[in-house]
């Protein structure tokens, strides 16, 4: 019998879950105050971010040191405009704790040279040491952060065109209407993923199982962006009994 590259656990629900997710945060921060953390936005993570304001209301973490840098932004997009990703997280998370507005880091989807705003996303990334702590969600096809399927992937911060698939994803930022979403996003590349020392990938629902199958079983291919994460060699995939259910069984 094979071993599974990425190691996954299943829980008894998605709630179980994100406050598993949360707590791991916390602690996280007390064992470094000044953590790197990389952020995903979507569905998936709300319950995460919803327990980790609470955790803070609680007192149990500290956001003071902390520094964030988000996966993506849609292009054309100010930081400011309610459907922009940034402005999920300020809803969801940065409003509600002590992080430092300056230790916040997003793309900038409003850049007027996109292939410049990726370079010094990068370079920020860098200087900050790259990623403690990353939390992932994944698309229905595959995609983390927005890096894409196709021929082949990047490993650099880039532009990436969203397929119409990934745009259903968040139409819900855009009043369900996929035709408002932006036809393309920044995102960090595969390199910085790779990099992160601790990756957290969080999937749930049956919508989510092909993709986690292909991900922990499948051959390492660009059609699948998160195969890429079995060169990982620490990342945890936790998941419901539902985006898991194709993992019934040894391989
Ligand atoms: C978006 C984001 C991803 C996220 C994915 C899944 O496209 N760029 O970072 O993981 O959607 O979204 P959801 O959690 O809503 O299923």
């Amino acid at each position: 019998m094979l071993a599974d590259a990425l190691n996954v656990r299943v829980f008894a629900s998605e709630l179980e879950a994100a406050s598993s997710c949360a707590a791991l945060v916390a602690n996280a921060v007390r064992e470094k105050p000044s953590l790197v953390l990389g952020l995903p936005t979507g569905r998936t993570p709300l319950n995460v971010y919803r327990e980790l304001v609470a955790l803070y209301q609680k007192g149990r973490v500290d956001f003071s040191r902390v520094t964030t840098f988000n996966l993506d932004e849609f292009l054309g997009l100010p930081p400011d405009d309610p459907s922009s990703m940034r402005a999920y997280m300020e809803r969801h998370l940065f409003q509600h704790v002590n992080l430092a507005s300056e230790r916040i880091h997003f793309l900038d989807g409003s850049a007027e040279r996109a292939e410049r705003e990726c370079v010094r996303y990068d370079i920020q990334l860098a200087s900050a040491g790259g990623l403690d702590l990353l939390l992932l969600g994944i698309g229905p096809n595959g995609h983390v952060a927005f890096i894409e399927p196709g021929e082949s992937l990047q490993a650099a911060s880039h532009r990436a065109r969203l397929s119409r698939e990934s745009r259903q994803t968040v139409a819900s930022l855009f009043g369900d209407d996929v035709w408002k979403v932006p036809p393309a996003a920044l995102t960090l590349g595969m390199s910085a993923l790779l990099q992160a020392r601790r990756v957290i990938l969080l999937a749930f629902g049956v919508n989510k199982a092909a993709a986690v199958t292909a991900m922990v079983r499948g051959p390492i291919t660009p059609l699948w962006p998160a195969s890429f994460l079995q060169l990982h060699g620490n990342v945890e995939v936790w998941v419901d009994s539902e985006a898991g259910r194709g993992l019934d069984g040894s391989r």
